[in-house]
This record gives structure tokens, sequence and C-alpha cells, in this order.
């Protein structure tokens, strides 16, 4: 199809994994599989501008982040368009204009990544489907979580929900190190509508960035034991979420969280992401779960805010407890209330 030009938009979740990836190998493949939930509120919009250019010798594109022209959101980018590039060889044919803004409060210490590259990778499929419309919808999705984690590796989570697998496990059918896919066994309504309630605990830029993280797991003296603990982890999910058995699923939840930070206490060279209030909502976690026997469990990404997870039914008397005992440990008493989400939309 001859197409001159035209105009995309979407809408794409953020998401928190509840078995993570740390560790790839070349080209976004991860080291080890991980599952996620995909949120609901966390969102990133992105309306893509594209007009026919005369030559095709390299990429035009400019960016707008909430209203201001961003140069500095090129470079990454420029990445991203070269390394998807021969899956996409219009690319060098069209001049971009990317328009993007996050539903969340910005700076917040919540990764957009996931929800913004995410959302781009989608536009540029829509761009793909205007110039190919035979093609077929789940190829549409499978590719755009495909070039989703070519820009960001856990953002190929992001296109569907509410569960969604990435890495190859010999549990899981369909799974795949190239793609994210929606879980495909039976899951539990202890599940359904599960909440996140995210507390910023510091909104300041992570010291050390999650590329940095990932590359020190090769050669780290755990990685094997670590990779292996995941898959682990993700097996023993399966009939938690089957099954729906809330206190296996917070064990393995919070071990998962864990691991993922002392990998980052153990690597060479060393470091850590959580802060004093990280640990004292951890423990206040802990105790009010003693007491009251409510399952309400945490988990954390590669940051110091803590993403605390409680079924819908109990609703009412965990989120009294947060705004009640964890609030005051956030940066400015802000939070953010999420759950599960079922992943993104073409607006
Ligand atoms: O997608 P990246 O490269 O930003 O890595 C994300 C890593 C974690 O958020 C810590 C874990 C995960 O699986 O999302």
């Amino acid at each position: 199809e001859a197409v001159e030009k035209g105009s995309v938009k979407w809408q794409s979740p953020s998401n928190i994994a509840l078995v993570k990836y740390w560790g790839k190998k070349p080209e976004q493949i991860p080291a080890n599989p991980s599952v996620s939930f995909t949120l609901s509120n966390c969102k990133t919009i992105t309306r893509v501008d594209f007009i026919k250019k005369k030559t095709r010798d390299k990429f035009e594109f400019e960016v707008f982040f909430e209203g201001e022209k961003k140069d500095d959101f090129k470079p990454k980018i420029s990445t991203f368009f070269k390394r998807i590039e021969s899956y996409c060889p219009f690319l060098k044919e069209y001049s971009f204009k990317i328009y993007s803004e996050n539903t969340f409060p910005h700076s917040s210490g919540i990764a957009s990544s996931a929800s913004g590259m995410s959302a781009l990778a989608l536009c540029i499929m829509s761009i793909e489907k205007q110039l190919n419309p035979s093609l077929s919808a789940e190829f549409f999705k499978k590719k755009a979580s495909f070039l989703s984690r070519l820009g960001s590796g856990s953002a190929c989570r992001s296109i569907e929900g509410e569960l969604v697998v990435w890495g190859e496990h010999e549990e899981i059918k369909g799974s795949s190190e190239l793609f994210g896919v929606s879980y495909p066994d039976e899951v539990h309504e202890n599940f359904r509508n599960y909440q996140d309630t995210i507390l910023l605990v510091d909104k300041g830029k992570k010291e050390v960035s999650s590329s940095v993280g990932h590359d020190l797991m090769h050669g780290h003296p755990f990685a094997e034991a670590r990779f292996k603990q995941a898959g682990a982890n993700l097996a023993n999910l399966i009939p938690v979420f089957a099954e729906g058995n809330l206190e296996k699923f917070m064990e393995i939840v919070e071990n998962e969280a864990l691991s993922l930070h002392a990998m980052m206490m153990s690597s060479r060279p060393y470091f850590i992401l959580m802060k004093p209030n990280t640990l004292e909502i951890i423990n206040k976690i802990w105790k009010f779960r003693r007491q009251s026997q409510l399952p309400v469990c945490f988990t954390l990404d590669a940051g110091a805010n803590v993403h605390v997870l409680y079924p819908e039914k109990n609703k009412t008397e965990i989120f009294e407890f947060i705004k009640n005992e964890l609030v005051a440990s956030c940066e400015n008493g802000q939070y953010i209330c999420d759950q599960l989400g079922s992943g993104a939309k073409e607006i």
C-alpha cells in the first residue's frame, strides 16, 4: 500500500514482575523466564504522526514529552530504531513526530521504560498494519511484543494482560524468549483485580540503571543458582495460580524481590537500591501480616519503591493499614493505587 501520511495512537501500561528478569544474553534475550502482573493505571499514551519523505538514508524523528520537545530522549529512540530496523524496513521512509505522556507523576521513580517502549512499538506496528492491512491480530501482538523487547526487555510484558510470561519455560506452553505471552493456564479468582499500591519511597533517579545491573550478572558468582531459582519459582507459581494459594504466592513473590536485590548487593561492583524506608515498610508489612493474618505482601523492582500486593476482597482493611502506617514512609506522602489490567489499547 502507498501511504503518504497518517497518525496512530496507543496507550500501554506498566507491569510489575512477580518472578524477576535480571541478567540477559545478547539481543535482549533473558537469562531466565519471568512472569508479571500487567498494571491498569500506570500508563504511557503515545501518538505518532508520520509523513513520507523523499530520501531514505537516515532516521528522522522528533520527540515531545508532556508537551515539551525532548531532545534528550532521542539517543534512546535512535538505538531502538537501529535495533528494529531490519524488522521494520519502512522506518527510514517516513519522518515521525512522537508525542508521549505518562499517567503517573513525572520522576516518581516509577520506571516508564516498559509502558513507554511498548506504546511506541505498538504505534510502529499500527503503521506497519496500514502498509500491510492483511496482518493478523495475532501476528500484530506478537511482533509488538518482540519489538518492545528490543526497546526494553520488560516492555515485552506490557502488551497483554493480565499475567504475562516472557522467557522459555518447559511447563508453560507457547512461552518464548522473543516475546511475552499471556499466561495460558488457569488463574484462580483470588487473583481477580489483584491490587498493587505503589509506595513512592524515593522519587530520585536510580543510581544504577537496570542495564548496568543486567550486565553485572555476567561473571556473578551466584548467577547460575539465581537463574535456576527463577525457573523453579515460576514452576511453583503454576499450581499457586490455579489453586489461589495466597500463602505460597506471597512467599514466592517476596523471595523473588529479595533475591533480585541480593544479586545487586553481591555483584562487583556492589550496590544497594533499597532505602531505609524500604526496609521500614517491609518490616511493617510483615508485622501487620502476622497480627492480622491478612494476605498482603510486597515486591520491589530495581529501585527503592515498594509495590504492596493484595486481593481485591481484602482491599478495605489492607488499604486502611497502608494509609495509616505506610504512607508516612513515602516521599511527600506519595503513592499510586493500581491493579491488574488487561493490556495496551489503541485509542
Ligand atoms: O526491562 P529492564 O531492562 O528495565 O529490566 C527490568 C528489570 C526488573 O524490573 C528489575 C525486573 C523485571 O522483570 O521487570
